[in-house]
């Protein structure tokens, strides 16, 4: 079986990136999580890794400035290049990938938003302010959207997305909580599909599946207090 070598991307906590490294350990479905590329030293992402052997990569230059990029671009180069990674997963990761890297990569890098995108995605639209800024508006459902990355955050051609309804007294922190499980189920899911050919960016930039995603009975609509793993 070919595998697939994926770095994946963190800035925070690193569930998501447990979740894949609890599917995928020991390479199973053809998938190896070969680095965890850090944009802080700080992120708990690390210890995930360390504690399952996956090698780190923390970004060294973590400004924004415009002629700081190229540097971060060949940091990242380098690594993804020494690594020999076919797909990049950013799991919460905080930082624009520099244009470069989104170009060498182009249809092989996937992002996770803890939303139904187009709504209540883009620049600042990350952690809590996401779960917020639905409550605000009433939105009587939200959800996750795997998509691919583009240059711009949280733009991409969508993969995959699954919904979460809005319950009547949701709070910001069970929102938040009832959407991150279904994150764990639908990223891992969509890696292997990638990893599979099951599912791939067309040369017309829209995305492609072999066979009808929503299945299993994985997916079914997570509500309070149950359906819990
Ligand atoms: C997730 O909600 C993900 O959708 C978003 O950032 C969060 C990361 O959480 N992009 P974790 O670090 O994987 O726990």
């Amino acid at each position: 079986m070919v595998t697939t070598r994926v770095a994946v991307f963190a800035s925070g906590g690193g569930s998501n990136f447990q979740a894949l490294i609890d599917r995928f350990a020991g390479g199973t479905a053809g998938v190896d999580l070969a680095c965890l590329v850090a944009s802080r030293r700080t992120a708990g992402a690390i210890d995930r890794a360390r504690a399952a052997g996956i090698p780190v990569a923390v970004v060294p230059d973590r400004s924004e400035e415009e002629e700081e990029r190229p540097r971060e671009a060949e940091f990242l180069d380098g690594t993804l290049s020494r690594h020999g990674i076919d797909l990049i997963v950013l799991a919460g990761y905080l930082r624009l990938v520099p244009a470069p890297i989104v170009t060498s990569y182009w249809g092989r890098i996937i992002n996770i938003h803890p939303a139904l995108l187009p709504a209540f995605g883009g620049p600042g639209m990350y952690g809590t302010r996401v779960h917020a800024s639905v409550l605000e508006r009433g939105a009587r459902v939200t959800g996750v959207t795997v998509h691919f990355v583009d240059e711009a955050y949280d733009r991409g051609p969508i993969l995959a997305q699954w919904p979460v309804p809005v319950l009547e007294d949701d709070t910001v922190e069970g929102l938040a909580s009832r959407v991150l499980e279904v994150e764990h189920r639908v990223l891992p899911d969509v890696v292997a599909a990638l990893a599979g050919g099951d599912v791939w960016l067309g040369s017309d930039g829209r995305v492609r599946w072999r066979r009808p995603w929503f299945g299993g009975e994985e997916f079914k609509l997570v509500r309070r207090g149950e359906d819990r793993r």
